[in-house]
């Protein structure tokens, strides 16, 4: 579950309501960056495991020592922005602890055509996926974020060893926010996701221990 919050009281709120609900709760930059490492020792203790997700991209060096502390806190889950070349994913690859799942970005979902020609890739933005999550696979990352659209092309070239994990998933009940290219819990686990990360379908809702018991009552049917 994404704790988007902007501080640790809200957050460490919720998670006190989902108590047993919950295997796994997304920590990003905003309440990593607010509270410090501090609320990822607050939720570790509720049993729960930690995904942190800062989107690492820097020099190999400064990578690989981030991948490292981040283990040392014992978080299961950290992404890097494949972006970054495989010098520095193979650096991460290479410091992180045995518990520690490193997860691949590729293409941010708010990247347009146009942002790619901004940043000089002529590619076509899907093939640059494809390109990122190849060169994830081939230096050793463990697991790839993607679109819940894309889960099903990912998992069909890339095997069943990689860990696809998918934000952008909507029950129907559910308001759609401000995402754009979603599909239902249930479609992206039949796609092939392993993971998928939900947030304010939860978090807004007005019992959100209700919301995750019936997302996972219709993923089980
Ligand atoms: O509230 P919602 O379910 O939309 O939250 C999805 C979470 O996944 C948020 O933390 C969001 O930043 C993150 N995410 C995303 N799309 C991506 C990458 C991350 O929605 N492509």
């Amino acid at each position: 579950m994404a704790l988007d919050f902007p501080a640790q009281a809200k957050a460490l709120a919720l998670v006190s309501v989902l108590s047993g609900s919950v295997s796994t709760y997304k920590i990003g930059l905003q309440l990593y960056t607010a509270a410090g490492p501090a609320i990822l020792q607050a939720v570790a203790a509720t049993g729960a495991k930690i995904f942190l997700d800062l989107k690492l991209h820097d020099i190999p060096n400064t990578v690989a020592k981030a991948v490292g502390a981040a283990g040392d806190l014992g978080v299961q889950m950290l992404t890097v922005h494949l972006s970054g070349g495989s010098a520095m994913l193979k650096a991460a690859v290479e410091a992180k602890a045995p518990h520690l799942a490193l997860l691949g970005v590729t293409v941010l979902t708010s990247s347009t055509q146009e942002t790619l020609g901004e940043i000089g890739i002529a590619s076509q933005l899907q093939d640059q996926v494809i390109r990122l999550a190849d060169l994830g696979k081939s230096s050793g990352v463990d697991g790839l974020i993607t679109s819940p659209r894309e889960v099903g092309v990912l998992r069909a070239r890339l095997g069943p060893d990689i860990t696809l994990v998918t934000p952008g998933v909507r029950p129907a009940w559910a308001a759609a926010d401000d995402q754009k290219r979603f599909t239902t819990p249930r479609e992206a686990l039949k796609g092939g996701a392993d993971y998928l990360v939900i947030g304010r379908p939860i978090t807004a809702a007005a019992d959100p221990k209700a919301a995750v018991e019936r997302i996972v009552e219709e993923l089980a049917d």
